[in-house]
Formats: structure tokens, C-alpha cells, sequence
């Protein structure tokens, strides 16, 4: 059931999460599907709901900094630079975990990825249940992550409590670094890019997550992926006829021939673009097309997000 935020749907939800039941909530980058991240049997339910393998390791969301310290053991004077000025924010830390924090939450790893995120609704909910909540994104295995508290309910129809906080700020995922002792790796792109960490903290060696695979097991190939077969130009082949296809381009320009056209921003910006991009996925996968092109994006700043989701998305159509 989806539930406007307001003071006492979140306290409600709160209750709800002390039961060690879940609850899906709005963050600043896309929805999440929380659990009392202390409590081993709630997180199951996760798992569970999602339909999500166990090795794919789980976020868990904090609403002030002495919440860091007990989920993890490193001081590591980094991670201070690095929340000052990216938290609350779109910026998930990867550091070695503390005792408390169940196996189950990091599928067995040593390490715990946190964030703050910077969204009211989230931050009201954390506080109000008293202990950080893992919520991977409220969406089932390998499917679009939800911007939408409607996407939510479209994927998780037996999810009891859904706080609908509107769209999602951002609208893609958090980006995902680990702190190592010769710089910092980031495990999966998002609005928090290389170059704004590089000016907190001294530069590194940048590896794709895809070459890592033991570093992010969540980290597939295949995610994030609509139900319509979907094509990236210069990448697959285009079918010839697109009369009942979507075509998906960064800024308006002149495309004949496709059932439906779509710009993810008036102007290229790649925060618009961003933003739209999980929301137009959805539109068009509930459109009975044939298939969706989507136009490729620069490689740069929030556009390495944009094609590393593209990218997951299409691949399990063009093995
Ligand atoms: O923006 C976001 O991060 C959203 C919102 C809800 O906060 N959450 C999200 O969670 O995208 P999820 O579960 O869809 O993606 C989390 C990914 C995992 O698939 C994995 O790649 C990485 O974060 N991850 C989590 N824990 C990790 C760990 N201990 N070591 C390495 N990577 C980890
Ligand atoms: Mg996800």
C-alpha cells in the first residue's frame, strides 16, 4: 500500500520496521526496500522479496555520523573529509565492518557499504525506527530500480508499506567506493564522480567495477534492465522497422519513423538526463512496444552512470 510521507505515516512505518517487517521509502537517489539492518531475520525478508541471491550485498542507511562509527572499525581520516562534504548525499562508503552488523547484510564480506542519504523522509524514518535500515533499491532482482513510490508497487505488489515521497531527486543510484590504502576504487558509478572525490581526496587507481567482480558482487553484467528488448546505438544492431518502437535520445532532435520519441533533456544536460532516464524506462516498458533505442551519452561526469546503466540493461538481450 502506498502512504503519503507525513509525521505519522513515518512513525508508522518506524513501528513497522521495529516489528522486523520492511518498508519502502524514498531517498534522494532512487526507492529502497528497508529493514532493521541490525536484525539478521528482517534483512532475510529482503532477500526474500526481492527475489535477490544471497551474494549480492546489501546498503545500510544511517541518519547521523556516531551511527558510522559502530558499523564500522576503520578511522581512517579520509572517510571524515569525505562525509563532510558528500553526506547526506549520493555517496555509499565501502569500509570494514564492526560485530554488529550481520553477515547476512554484507553476504559474508568484510566490508559494510554505508550512506546518509539526503532525503527528509529517509532521514525522519532512520531516526524515528532508532537503528540503520539495508534497503537495496525497492525493485525485483535485475529489474529497474523505482523513482516513483508507483514503481515500487508495480514490482513489489505484496509490499505491505510503501511511503510515496515523490520523485526521486536524483534517480539513479548512489555511486560506490571503497576506501583502499593506495586511494580509492569506485565500485559503481553514480552522481558522486572521480573527479569530485579527487579534489577531497588524493587520486587513485580507477578500475571499472565489471573487471573487479570479487570487489562488488552485487555488480552484474546484467541489472537494472527493462521488460522491452533494448538497443544502444553504435552498440547492437537496430531492426530495421521501428513503427512500434521507442527511441530514447540525450537532447530533442529530429528522429522519423518510431512509435514513441523521448528526450531525456531539453538542453543534454546529464542531471536532467539522469534523472529521466529510470523514469522513461518504466513509461515505455508498460507501452506493448517492440523494443526501445536508446542514443549512447558522453562518457563524462554523470553520463558514465547514465551508460553503465544503459549497458547492464541491455545486455541480457544481446547475448
Ligand atoms: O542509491 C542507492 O544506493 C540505493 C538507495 C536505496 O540507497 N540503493 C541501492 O542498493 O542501489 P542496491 O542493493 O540496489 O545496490 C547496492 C550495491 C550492491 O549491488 C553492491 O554492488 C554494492 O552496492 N555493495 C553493497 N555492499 C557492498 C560491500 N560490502 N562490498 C562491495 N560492494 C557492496
Ligand atoms: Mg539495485
Amino acid at each position: 500500500m502506498i502512504i503519503k510521507a507525513t509525521r505519522d505515516s513515518i512513525a508508522q512505518a518506524a513501528l513497522h520496521l521495529k516489528q522486523g517487517r520492511l518498508v519502502a521509502f524514498p531517498t534522494e537517489t532512487v526507492y529502497g526496500l528497508g529493514a532493521n539492518a541490525l536484525d539478521s531475520k528482517a534483512v532475510a525478508s529482503i532477500f526474500a522479496m526481492k527475489q535477490r541471491p544471497s551474494f549480492d550485498p546489501l546498503i545500510v542507511h544511517i541518519s547521523s555520523l556516531s551511527q558510522l562509527w559502530e558499523l564500522v572499525t576503520s578511522r581512517d581520516e579520509r572517510i571524515r573529509s569525505l562525509t563532510q562534504h558528500f553526506w547526506p548525499g549520493p555517496l555509499t562508503l565501502v569500509l570494514p565492518k564492526s560485530d554488529i552488523v550481520p553477515n547476512i547484510v554484507t553476504s559474508g564480506l568484510p566490508d559494510v557499504a554505508v550512506r546518509m542519504p539526503a532525503n527528509e523522509t529517509a532521514l525522519q524514518l532512520i531516526e524515528a525506527a532508532g537503528f540503520p535500515l539495508a534497503a537495496p533499491s525497492a525493485n525485483r532482482f535485475g529489474r529497474l530500480s523505482p523513482t516513483r513510490a508507483q514503481h515500487v508497487e508495480k514490482q513489489l505488489p505484496d509490499l505491505e508499506l510503501i511511503i510515496d515521497g515523490g520523485p526521486c531527486a536524483i534517480g539513479l543510484e548512489s555511486s560506490v567506493v571503497r576506501l583502499e590504502a593506495d586511494g580509492f576504487r569506485i565500485l559503481r558509478h553514480g552522481a558522486i564522480t572521480a573527479s569530485m572525490l579527487s579534489e577531497v581526496i588524493p587520486p587513485s587507481v580507477l578500475t571499472p567495477a565489471h573487471i573487479l567482480p570479487d570487489a562488488s558482487p552485487g555488480l552484474m553484467l546484467s541489472h537494472y534492465s527493462p521488460e522491452t528488448k533494448l538497443y544502444i546505438v553504435g552498440q547492437h544492431p537496430v531492426p530495421r522497422d521501428t513503427s512500434n518502437a521507442a527511441f530514447i535520445g540525450l537532447r530533442p532532435s529530429e528522429i522519423k519513423g518510431y512509435h514513441s520519441v523521448r528526450f531525456l533533456s531539453d538542453n543534454g544536460n546529464l542531471e536532467e538526463a539522469a534523472g529521466n532516464l529510470f523514469v522513461f524506462l518504466h513509461e515505455l516498458e508498460e507501452a506493448g512496444l517492440d523494443f526501445i533505442v536508446a542514443e549512447a551519452v558522453p562518457e563524462t561526469g554523470l553520463g558514465i552512470a547514465i551508460m553503465d546503466r544503459l549497458r547492464k540493461a541491455a545486455f541480457r538481450f544481446h547475448q
